[in-house]
């Protein structure tokens, strides 16, 4: 499951880029390998893609932004998949609905392969000769781009199991040993002017820039994610009962969907069990809470007395603590798990691995923010209202697309990430 390095993804870097292409277009098609052709095709939900979506549609972003930029000449492989595999450009031209990905029952699973196939010989040909800064970033956007629907294939092949009355599993599972989860510390932070926002020659994405300035009143940090078992500390209190404790929108959310636990948790004979891509087992109680929503993590925060960290005060601590990576996609893990030790007692946990961790920053742009020029401003810029960011890294994450400033962002609904919860407090210390 090898990706590229950081350093190879730099668009300022002189490294070759053809072992990065390799091992990135590899590596997607090696997550898909486990699912069926009918798996591939499934569409569970309007907010998830099938497979066989993701692998094309990440091809049709090399054969639209990158090709016709080294060769004025180039033509598209099918002239039918603009329209199949555009997600979003407006500018680039119609498409299908994305609630309707899944009735792309042709091209076929085997015809999409040969797309790839066609599309990653000319790639190969192309990387092979100099390439000019515009279309070497082009090429670090379009891997940038496919690690992240690395993600979502797995978190929508998630879905398209879940949907399954068998509940197949995509891995078989790992034996895994008991712990406790360690004791939560609040680690403690002065106020003052920061500094937040991508800096340097490597790679990020429009909306991790400027670098700017922001204030910080003094606050506390929690050292961990909120566990399964914390989580069921809140719903046997009633969390799912209780309208005080949520947004309005948020107690609209658990009575129109009829919420009563986190996403992908079932009921079987009045005990709990968390399905996964490593099947159905009981709800471990010292693993991180994970496929809840913004308004199930600012409901949880308020019954335990804290709140949600905001983007910057997340940053600033990621930054500063510089952890290493932790249980993200490389791990083979596929799913949360508990923290073994805490270790030092002013160390801070679980920041770049497991689940996705909500702030209660809305998803805006930075202050002097500029999109990317032309149709790829699409990228990012629009999606700046009603949504809110995410921070860190999940299970399901690739190493390298993880940045102590990268800016993920869902609608306050959304479940069906691997999304979970730490928890902040201001610090009322005189
Ligand atoms: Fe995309």
């Amino acid at each position: 499951m090898a990706v590229f390095t950081a350093s190879d993804a730099s668009a300022e870097s002189g490294a070759a880029l053809g072992p990065a292409y390799d091992r990135v277009r590899g590596a997607t098609r090696a997550l898909a390998a486990p699912l069926s052709a009918e798996d591939q095709c499934v569409q569970p939900m309007e907010d998830a893609s099938p497979t066989k979506w993701h692998l094309a549609h990440t091809t049709w972003f090399f054969e639209t932004f990158v090709l016709p930029l080294a060769d004025t000449s180039y033509r598209p492989h099918d002239d039918r998949f603009a329209f199949l595999f555009n997600s979003y450009y407006e500018s680039v031209g119609p498409r299908q609905p994305r609630p309707q990905r899944g009735m792309i029952t042709r091209p076929s699973l085997d015809e999409v392969h040969a797309y790839r196939d066609r599309v990653d010989d000319t790639m190969r040909a192309m990387l092979r000769r100099p390439l000019s800064p515009e279309l070497r970033a082009r090429v670090v956007l379009g891997l940038e781009h496919e690690m992240q629907h690395q993600e979502l294939l797995l978190t929508d092949a998630l879905e398209t199991l879940a949907s399954n009355p068998t509940l197949p599993t995509y891995r078989a599972r790992e034996a895994t040993k008991e712990t406790a989860a360690p004791a939560l510390h609040w680690i403690e932070r002065a106020e003052g002017l920061v500094e937040m926002g991508h800096a340097g020659a490597g790679f990020c994405f429009d909306n991790e820039r400027p670098r700017h300035r922001a204030f910080v009143e003094r606050f506390s940090f929690a050292s961990r994610l909120v566990t399964n078992g914390e989580w069921l500390a809140f719903m046997n209190d009633g969390g799912y009962a209780t309208p005080s404790l949520w947004l309005s929108d948020g107690w609209a959310a658990v009575r129109s969907n009829g919420w009563r636990a986190p996403h992908h948790w079932i009921d079987r004979q009045g005990a709990w069990h968390r399905f996964g891509l490593r099947g159905l087992r009981p709800v471990d109680v010292t693993s991180p809470v994970a496929h809840v929503s913004f308004y199930e993590a600012d409901a949880y925060a308020r019954w335990a007395k804290a709140r949600l960290p905001t983007e910057a005060e997340w940053e600033i601590v990621a930054t500063h603590a510089r952890p290493p990576l932790e249980n993200v996609l490389e791990t083979g893990a596929l799913e949360p798990r508990p923290l073994e030790s805490n270790g030092d007692a002013a160390a801070v946990h679980q920041l770049f691995g497991d689940v996705w961790e909500w702030t209660s920053s809305p998803y805006v742009a930075y202050p002097r923010y500029r999109p990317l020029d032309g149709a790829l401003g699409e990228y990012n810029a629009k999606f700046m209202c009603n949504q809110w960011v995410l921070r860190g890294a999940s299970c399901f994450t690739p190493g390298a697309s993880v940045r102590a400033t990268y800016r993920n962002f869902f609608p306050p609904a959304a479940r069906w990430q691997a999304t979970g919860v730490r928890l902040a407090k201001w610090n009322l210390r005189t």
